[in-house]
């Protein structure tokens, strides 16, 4: 039985995390569970609504502690999974405003916004990665801290050599989780065939076990009715449907592949910032909603000592996690989409880019599967935001403003060099605390 230590014990997705946990128990039996934050306060709450859901629902954890010390929670331990959001909702606010007072997208992983959350989160995960290896040195690292793409970025670029940190992405599955809501089946009956980089891909092909090909099906029913989001976490949120429902044009404007939904960001980013309230951005409706359901849900728990009136749940996104560690820690081998270096997987892409692609993922670490030459719009596409990804990791760690104007110049939510510069400046000074090398 495995120890867990999950860093960012007081985000939101704690509980849905640990029902993720409890429902998986067989595929990934626990012994301990530990939790870590930096902000105590906040992290106790989750805790102690999670001590009544371990001893009601997980009664083979042996030892559940949280804590702020470093050392406590990170040694001895098999599997980390990591959440962390460095500068909380309230810097994500501001990055999403700064974006949209220059007229451009601030979403959390894109363009403007994804820079300067980017920018933050970079420190603070390559310094956790050198503590748990300090105390963990063969532990696997299950990383979902977002933007993703450019965190596995610079993770590659600081510790190259580190086979066991794997960055993952719940979209993928979400979306699978959606195609298999519509076809009626579940979404471990879909074999993706998917390229990209995180948040920024296709899937070219979806069969079914039996190896049947479903992605004409999946696109007519699209193209008739749309798509919904059917996992249970975003299936009430009126802004996850509103992005998957944007699926329909994205299809209709070109049928090629079925894509990412965070590809409407880049493909119509007007039309993305012409719906966004600036006073009410993501981030403030996430404070005002996830936040405070969840919080107040934890408090209920603490205050009756029990779970058996709240409806918690486990999500697929959560389960699609714990399934990835179990088949790393048990090396079965098991096909995922994650992201690796691509070293040819994708073989008209360099080779230092960090794809997410399909991969079997065992004890040592993760076998990407095979995609081939892909078309040339795909191809340069990728490879510009890469380039803007990449851009942003050099300069967090030069110092250098020249290379975030030019990662801005290049994403396709910016362009304008005079905007890239406004939006590099007021970013940095928002953000001096978190930026001192610049
Ligand atoms: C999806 C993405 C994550 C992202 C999350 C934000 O799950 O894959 O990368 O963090 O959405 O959701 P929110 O509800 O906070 O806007
Ligand atoms: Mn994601």
């Amino acid at each position: 039985r495995q120890n867990l230590t999950i860093i960012g014990g007081g985000s939101t997705y704690t509980l849905g995390m640990m029902m993720s946990l409890i429902a998986e128990k067989e595929n990934l039996p626990l012994k301990s569970v530990r939790f870590y934050d930096i902000d105590g306060e906040r992290q106790r709450l989750n805790a102690e609504a999670t001590a009544i859901l371990l001893k009601e629902k997980y009664p083979e954890v042996e030892e559940f502690i949280y804590t702020t010390n470093r050392e406590e929670a990170f040694v001895d331990t098999d599997i980390f999974f990591i959440q962390i959001r460095t500068g909380g909702l309230e810097m994500r606010e501001r990055d999403e405003q700064i974006a949209l007072s220059h007229g451009c997208v601030g979403q959390e992983t894109c363009g403007a916004g994804g820079m300067a959350y980017g920018l933050r989160s970079i420190g603070d995960m390559i310094d956790l990665v050198d503590d748990i290896r300090k105390y963990s040195p063969d532990a696997w690292i299950l990383n979902y801290t977002n933007p993703a793409a450019i965190v596995a970025e610079a993770l590659n670029q600081a510790l190259p050599n580190d086979k066991k940190i794997l960055n993952i992405c719940d979209m993928p599955c979400v979306i699978m989780e959606s195609y298999a809501k519509m076809l009626d089946c579940e979404l471990w009956d879909l074999v993706p065939d998917y390229y990209g980089l995180n948040h920024y891909g296709w899937f070219r092909k979806v069969y079914n076990r039996e190896g049947e090909d479903l992605t004409q099906r999946i696109k007519d029913i699209i193209l008739e009715k749309g798509l919904q989001a059917s996992a249970v976490d975003i299936a009430h949120d009126q802004s996850w449907q509103t992005t998957f429902k944007n699926m329909k044009m994205m299809l209709e404007d070109n049928p090629q592949f079925l894509p990412s939904t965070y590809l409407q960001y880049y493909l119509y980013p007007e039309q993305m910032v012409a719906k966004e309230d600036i006073n009410n951005t993501r981030a403030r409706q996430v404070i005002n909603g996830r936040e405070k359901t969840v919080f107040d849900m934890c408090q209920r728990i603490v205050d009756s000592g029990t779970t058996a009136y709240e409806n918690l749940h486990a999500d697929v996104h959560g389960i699609y996690m714990v399934r990835v560690a179990a088949s790393a820690l048990f090396n079965k081998g098991e096909k995922y989409l994650v992201i690796v270096q691509n070293n040819g997987v994708i073989s008209n892409l360099q080779e230092d880019a960090m794809v997410e692609v399909p991969a079997a993922v065992m004890s040592h670490g993760v076998e990407p599967y095979s995609v081939g030459k892909i078309p040339t719009f795909q191809k340069a596409m990728i490879e510009t935001q890469l380039g803007f990804e990449k851009l942003v990791v050099d300069a967090w760690f030069e110092g250098s403003r020249q290379d975030l104007v030019n990662a801005l110049t290049l994403n396709r939510t910016v362009v304008n060099v005079q905007t890239a510069k406004q939006l590099v400046d007021e970013i940095l000074e928002e953000n001096k605390q978190y930026l001192p090398q610049f």
